[in-house]
């Protein structure tokens, strides 16, 4: 509110460059994945935590008194980055690990050996609830500073009712977007992953079903199967929990043919997709949620993200920020993975981590463009042209971000 009790209003000018995703469709596919509207000399406009207006600054015509403004030369803006997957939600880290593999040690060895995300959930088991709270945050700060204004994180570091409950409140308590990740893996009590699902889906899901918004699980060798994922992702859609898989990271174990049976709303990672799997997606309205920092972080092959593009499958990309596959919060970072190593277009990959990764968060009518209406949530980058969001790999790009139309502060 401004001091006179009115909305308060920010005006950003001088922009070198506005860009958004086009239009108003969401999620976009096919040739429309590759548009930009690209606003030269812009402004934007924001009323309270809504968008009331963006254009040229030539056309820029009186905004009132009540205006706070902000001089953006030589800045361009974008819609805030959407980071649709992610486990924020871990206390400790795996630098360990990280170390062990470099020296050739395997993720799924380590993981084979009670180590990799079993080590995680023993930290986050024995950190308590506050200590879960302030990791969350601090790792939210991280990704804020890197542009992205909205997060979803799974749980799945607790693999028990009590630690998977604080988990899912911790994210909600951060403002992010809670995914419960109940089947990451079996931890050491239960015999085998059915008796663990006996008690996820007994125990667990009834007050997860109350703070999440989706549901995922790992279906993989080692992890879930397909008759097991299948059972989860049923019980928990009964409740209201969206569904949502990892699949294809290492090997085909039945997840694509799955997520378009029961009408998950995405499956992420890939890395391991073949052409009919690609096909598949291609004409379903499932999301393919391409991570390649993790198959950068693992040494794995890169998700097959051309091909699943040309094919017209709805394609977004996210960081998968985690202690142990993919230490990484950066989607800018992403954006340059997958226009170097899989072959999207700048243009491709911007859709991909805004609007389309809104979607899958089922927050695409409100997030990810710069357009009357929308969430006044708008990224900075310093640079003249938007595509470097892609082309400065590495890049500390993000100068500035606008949160709920008011200037945030980058920790
Ligand atoms: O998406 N593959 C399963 N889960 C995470 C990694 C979790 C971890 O290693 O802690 C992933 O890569
Ligand atoms: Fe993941």
């Amino acid at each position: 509110m401004s001091p006179a009790g009115g909305v308060r209003r920010l005006l950003v000018r001088n922009l070198a460059q506005l860009a958004t995703p086009p239009g108003s469709d969401s999620p976009l596919r096919g040739r429309a994945l590759g548009e930009v509207d690209v606003l030269e000399d812009a402004y934007v406009l924001c009323s309270g935590d809504t968008i009331e207006a963006v254009g040229r600054m030539r056309d820029l015509g009186p905004v009132g008194d009540e205006v706070d403004e902000l001089d953006a030369t030589g800045l361009c803006a974008i819609p805030g980055l959407v980071d649709c997957h992610t486990h924020a939600c871990f206390v400790g880290d795996r630098v360990d690990e990280f170390a062990l593999r470099a020296r050739g040690a395997s993720y799924e060895e380590l993981h084979a050996a009670g180590g990799g995300i079993m080590s995680t959930v023993r930290a986050t088991r024995s950190a308590g609830e506050v200590a879960l709270a302030e990791a969350v945050n601090r790792h939210r700060d991280w990704m804020l500073r890197a542009g992205t204004t909205t997060f979803e994180s799974k749980s799945g570091y607790g693999l028990d009712r009590e630690t998977e409950l604080a988990s899912l409140r911790a994210i909600r308590a951060a403002g992010g977007v809670p995914t419960w990740l109940g089947a990451h893996a079996v931890p050491p009590e239960f015999p085998g992953a059915d008796s663990y699902l006996d008690f996820l889906l007994a125990e667990v899901l009834p007050e997860a079903s109350k703070l999440a918004e989706a549901a995922d699980v790992f279906l993989e060798r080692g992890a879930f199967a397909e008759a097991q994922a299948r059972r989860y992702l049923e019980a928990c859609a009964a409740s209201g929990l969206t569904p949502r898989l990892h699949g294809d990271q290492f090997t085909e174990q039945g997840a694509v043919p799955l997520a378009i049976e029961i009408g998950a709303r995405s499956v992420d990672h890939l890395e391991a997709t073949g052409t009919e799997g690609v096909a598949a997606l291609g004409g379903s309205s499932v999301t393919a949620v391409l991570l390649p920092a993790s198959a950068l972080f693992l040494g794995r092959p890169m998700p097959p993200g051309r091909a699943l593009v040309d094919a017209g499958a709805i394609v977004a990309l996210a960081t998968d920020f985690n202690p142990g596959s993919a230490f990484c919060e950066s989607l800018p970072l992403v954006c340059s993975l997958a226009a170097t190593q899989i072959g999207l277009s700048p243009a491709e990959a911007f859709a991909a981590c805004t609007v389309n990764a809104a979607h899958v968060l089922g927050r695409g009518d409100t997030l990810g463009r710069l357009a009357p209406g929308r969430a006044a949530d708008i990224v900075l980058l310093d640079a003249p042209d938007w595509r470097y969001l892609a082309y400065h790999l590495g890049g500390n790009l993000v100068t500035g971000v606008i949160l709920k139309g008011a200037p945030a502060e980058l920790r």
